[in-house]
């Protein structure tokens, strides 16, 4: 099937199996693996990618379902020079990353919430990481990064 969708910025024709999942579209045929599989059935968030500026599980999307839409991936959010994100560096001001896996997912989930909601509270951003779980514990850092980037940070327990 011939399909045409915008990653990254960038326009793509591509004749695909529409019923790949994306994120093995991603990683295995575009090369992007910024996004990481972990359960492989929608539970962990590690595979979030945005589709038409919502989050979404890229192991419970069928590459078909990309045509005519714009995907954004962790690969995106740097500038073409290279330059981090605000919400990147809010992550490394932070102390936001520890073994990285859960981060992709992390990132692209914030950035989908900023996308709706310029001026998020602790409670909003809690709720928009739900899906998205860190086995390696502290989520209060992760939160306080979104927080800082959105221009609201945290001021309570801080
Ligand atoms: S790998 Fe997709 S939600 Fe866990
Ligand atoms: S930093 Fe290790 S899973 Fe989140």
């Amino acid at each position: 099937m011939i399909l045409e969708f915008n990653l990254n910025g960038n326009k793509y024709i591509k004749d695909t199996d529409p019923s790949k999942r994306l994120v093995d579209f991603l990683r295995d045929d575009m090369g992007l693996t910024g996004t990481k599989e972990s359960c492989g059935e929608g539970e962990c968030g590690a595979c979030t990618v945005i589709v038409d500026r919502k989050a979404v599980s890229s192991c419970l999307v069928l590459t078909g379902q990309i045509n005519h839409k714009s995907v954004l991936t962790v690969e995106g959010l740097a500038d073409p020079d290279g330059s981090l994100s605000p919400l990147q560096k809010a992550f490394i001001k932070h102390g936001a990353v520890q073994c990285g896996y859960c981060t992709p997912g992390m990132l692209m989930s914030a950035t989908a919430l900023l996308y709706e909601n310029h001026t998020p509270t602790e409670e909003d951003v809690r709720i928009a990481l739900a899906g998205n779980l860190c086995r390696c514990g502290d989520y209060s850092a992760i939160v306080d990064a979104v927080l800082d980037v959105a221009g609201s940070a945290k001021k309570a327990g801080k």
